[in-house]
């Protein structure tokens, strides 16, 4: 279309809105057009190169250098005067933490800060996952009807974000009451007036990570991430620095919270949608391993990623300018099918589904990994065994914060009957 009316920008391309009803109502839909037409293209709209197949998409991640992660935490929507003003007034100052941050400071923290992330230190948190998961579980467990995203995927991937932290018991309720500005201070379109609003919010965030912080350090023997991130400190000054210390107490919690809770709401939703492999896996939760990552595959929490480009380069052969900001879609590379064999259907015996990008790839590689897989692994096993019967409220629409990059739905109604639950005749 480009070439034969002249118009470096196609029609399609031309009218690609990530804030529009499609790409929020169904991102790797929104951009099957560009799979299939024209896999790099330039938005208009929101000055950045978008990118959408899933060898292209894999290449923007696996180098580093030439595609900056830089960006990655960069507003989309330009913070007005006023906003910048009140963060301002808190001495906001997150900067670089591990995922925007670039070579050669990035690699030696990503390696400094390691440790708590590998499957042994992990598997200490499973007891704390679970009994969380049960608590809330016993809450709604009875009542036979429940929000699952208020009443339990919200809560506690936040929760298991704080204990995995390290956060001080008694300050976990403060920190989650400033956790939720955040996303929409980042990848949304606020308005002037709800800028200022999440500005006061993320600068309370800030300002209160900062004192947890102060506070670790005077005693950084418990477990956790941030103790362990206090003493790795003492080793390593130099590559853990304080400014470094403070973004990353409350960049982790972000970088834990949403994305997790969002994929085990992505994930419920998909599987209740697709009643018989529900029904599978209620049938063998030997499958629940797989059936999440084909969950994250299918409906991931983050459907695009951003990257800066440093030098003038090609991507799928289309010459791209050295300054050019690309999106990278990684929701519609996990729905390429030239990867993935009939990549629109949900199958939780497929045997690539764990090379899905939603994780991203390469040296920036989501390092939560294996706890978010532990989370949505243990909130299956939980809720396919005490309510197998589970079902979604019908006719329910499903409501998406609009924004380019973090996806899961407001609200996640589901119901069951209660004298049904296989827990009752066996106490
Ligand atoms: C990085 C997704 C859960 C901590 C990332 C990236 C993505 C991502 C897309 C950037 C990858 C790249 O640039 O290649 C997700 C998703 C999650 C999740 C979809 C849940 C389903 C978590 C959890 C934690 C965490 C639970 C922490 C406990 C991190 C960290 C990085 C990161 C520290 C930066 C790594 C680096 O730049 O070296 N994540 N994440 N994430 N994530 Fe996650």
């Amino acid at each position: 279309a480009s070439a034969a009316t002249g118009c470096p920008v196609s029609a399609n391309a031309a009218a690609f809105d990530p804030f529009g009803d499609a790409y929020q109502a169904d991102p790797p839909e929104a951009v099957r057009w560009s799979r299939e037409e024209e896999p790099v293209f330039y938005s208009p709209e929101i000055g950045y190169w978008v990118v959408t197949r899933y060898d292209d998409v894999k290449a923007v991640f696996r180098d580093n250098i030439l595609f900056s992660p830089s960006i990655a935490l960069e507003k989309i929507t330009p913070v007005s005067e006023e906003a910048t003003a009140t963060l301002a007034k808190y001495g906001y100052a997150m900067n670089r933490t591990l995922v925007n941050e670039d070579e050669p400071e990035h690699m030696p923290r990503r390696r400094a800060l390691m440790e708590p992330f590998t499957p042994e230190q992990l598997a200490h948190h499973e007891p704390m996952v679970r009994k969380l998961t049960r608590e809330y579980v016993d809450r709604f467990v009875d009542a036979g009807k429940a929000d699952l995203v208020d009443e339990m995927l919200w809560e506690v991937p936040l929760t298991v974000a704080l204990h995995f932290l390290g956060v001080p018991e008694e300050d976990m309720e403060t920190l989650r009451k400033y956790s939720i500005a955040h996303t929409v201070n980042t990848w949304g379109r606020p308005s002037p007036e709800e800028q200022v609003a999440v500005a006061e919010a993320v600068g309370r965030f800030w300002q209160f990570a900062g004192t947890v912080v102060e506070k670790l350090r005077r005693d950084p023997s418990g477990p956790g991430w941030m103790p362990f991130s206090i003493r790795a400190q003492r080793e390593q000054p130099e590559v853990i620095t304080d400014s470094y210390l403070h973004s990353i107490m409350m960049a982790g919690i972000v970088a834990a919270h949403e994305t997790t809770a969002n994929a085990a709401a992505n994930a419920i939703k998909l599987l209740l949608e697709n009643r018989t492999v529900w029904e599978e896996i209620c049938a063998d939760p030997a499958l629940i391993p797989n059936a999440v990552e084909e969950c994250l595959r299918h409906s991931g929490s983050v459907a695009a990623w951003r990257r800066l480009v440093t030098a003038d380069t090609t991507i799928g052969g289309v010459p791209i300018p050295q300054g050019a900001k690309l999106l990278i879609v990684n929701s519609s590379a996990n729905r390429d099918q030239r990867h993935f064999d009939n990549a629109d259907a949900v199958d939780i015996r497929r045997e690539n589904a764990s090379d899905h990008l939603t994780f991203g790839y390469g040296s920036h590689q989501c390092m939560g990994k294996n706890l978010a897989r532990m989370e949505l692994q243990i909130f299956l096993e939980e809720l396919t065994t005490r309510l197998p019967h589970l079902e979604l409220v019908p006719d329910q629409e499903f409501t998406y914060l609009p924004n380019t990059s973090f996806r899961g739905p407001d609200h996640l109604w589901v119901q069951w009957d209660p004298s049904a639950n296989p827990e009752r005749g066996d106490p």
